[in-house]
């Protein structure tokens, strides 16, 4: 029993995880029409056992609209050829353990590791080139200097493919996430369907080039396996969004939380510097993941764990936040059984060596929006920005 007369202890202050909107129940902050058309699953016990019984929980709407796409939304992009075919995340069977074992081999455990020190190099030479914008008294959006350009980059190299220009990749997948994750109006569909056509018609050139190059990449390497195109450029376009949008969304949801959380010159110390990166990584998984969610779609009737669920039914599964986050355990968190997210490695250890070596390398820097609000999708969420600006004289280290 705690003294009575012992003076109440301040509470701490919330971590910047709890501001998550995704760590709230999923039934509470989607908006009604994704509400009535998803049963959301919120027990991790539960998610696991759905996506053990991969036949009869199918991931087929994993590359779907979340909600119903306008005739004239489908008209632009019908007429700009744009096709999903269903590959990987969205597939089943033999044909998806076929192309997962391709993909697999790009980004396999001693692929992963050899990216270790060109991501801590390039983290290193992109916050020099911060450090004078600091010094003359510049605000600096974290998210847009460091976290969005590495992950593109690391994918690059790793699948040997090309990329466009930063900022037209940036625009093209933000749109194409809000248009197959999002609730966009119908006006809204039709901006967003113009934007995904123009980025399909870039991957379809991409992967024609990296087709004739043949040396070895990624496209060339599934069309080996006798991938059809229609099927590598769905691939590309999924791996665009997977591959380098989330893994941005959880540095910038990192970085973000060390500085907001006081954790950041412990991530930069010389001795436990790892292990505080590695916690704050742990943690914003657990709490507040850059892919919370994860759809499936119900095969035929069936009953498990004493539910049943319909043949038809669309559900949500929670991976990180609310009961996820309460058991402790983030091996939900990349998915869970045959289509467990390929980039886990990567993700994880790119994320900590970021945060890792900028915290070393910028040391004097603070939080100049300490609660920027958090942008957020049926299946992403992330804090809208990073904000810094060089720390107060009086609180500089020394
Ligand atoms: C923070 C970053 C990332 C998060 C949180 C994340 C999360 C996820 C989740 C939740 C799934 C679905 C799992 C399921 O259906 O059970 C998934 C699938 C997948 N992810 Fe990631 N991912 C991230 C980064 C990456 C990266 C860097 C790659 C690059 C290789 C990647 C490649 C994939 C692929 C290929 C699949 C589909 C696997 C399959 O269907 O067999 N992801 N990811």
């Amino acid at each position: 029993m705690s003294c009575p007369f012992a003076p109440a202890l301040p509470a701490p202050a919330p971590s910047a995880t709890a501001a998550a909107p995704l760590a709230q129940r999923l039934d509470q902050v989607f908006p009604q029409l994704v509400t009535d058309r998803y049963r959301s699953i919120e027990d991790p016990q539960l998610v696991r056992e759905i996506l053990r019984h991969a036949q009869e929980f199918t991931p087929a709407n994993a590359l779907q609209a979340a909600v119903e796409l306008e005739p004239a939304t489908l008209r632009i992009l019908a007429r700009g050829r744009f096709a999903l075919p269903p590959v990987l995340a969205s597939a089943s069977g033999a044909e998806h353990l076929a192309v997962r074992r391709v993909v697999a081999g790009f980004f396999s455990p001693a692929k992963v590791a050899q990216q270790r020190e060109f991501i801590a190099e390039r983290t290193r030479e992109l916050c020099a080139g911060l450090r004078e914008r600091y010094r003359w008294g510049d605000e600096v959006d974290l998210a847009q200097e460091l976290a969005a350009v590495i992950p593109p980059e690391v994918m690059a190299r790793m699948s040997g493919t090309t990329i466009p220009p930063m900022d037209q990749l940036k625009g093209w997948s933000r749109d194409s996430l809000e248009l197959f994750w999002g609730w966009p109006d119908a006006r809204r569909q039709q901006e967003l369907a113009h934007s995904a056509v123009g980025y399909h018609t870039w991957l379809r050139g991409s992967v024609d080039e990296a087709l004739k190059r043949d040396d070895g990449n990624l496209y060339s390497a599934l069309h080996h396996a006798g991938v059809d195109r229609a099927r590598i450029v769905s691939l590309a376009y999924f791996l665009g969004i997977a591959g380098q949008e989330t893994t941005a969304m959880l540095i910038q949801g990192a970085l973000f939380t060390a500085l907001h959380d006081g954790r950041w010159s412990r991530c930069a110390a010389a001795e436990g510097g790892d292990a505080a990166s590695d916690s704050v990584v742990h943690e914003v998984l657990l709490h507040a993941s850059s892919v919370p969610t994860w759809r499936r779609v119900v095969l035929s009737d069936t009953t498990l764990a004493g539910q049943n669920f319909s043949a038809g039914e669309e559900l949500v599964l929670r991976l990180s936040g609310g009961a996820v986050a309460e058991s402790g355990d983030d091996s939900l968190v990349f998915g869970f059984g045959l289509h467990r997210c390929l980039g886990a490695g990567l993700a994880r250890m790119e994320t900590e060596v970021v945060l890792r070596q900028a915290a070393g390398a910028l040391p004097d820097i603070e939080l100049s929006d300490p609660s920027p609000g958090w942008r957020h999708l049926i299946s992403f969420q992330t804090p809208e920005a990073v904000i810094t600006r060089r720390k107060r004289t009086r609180e500089r280290s020394a």
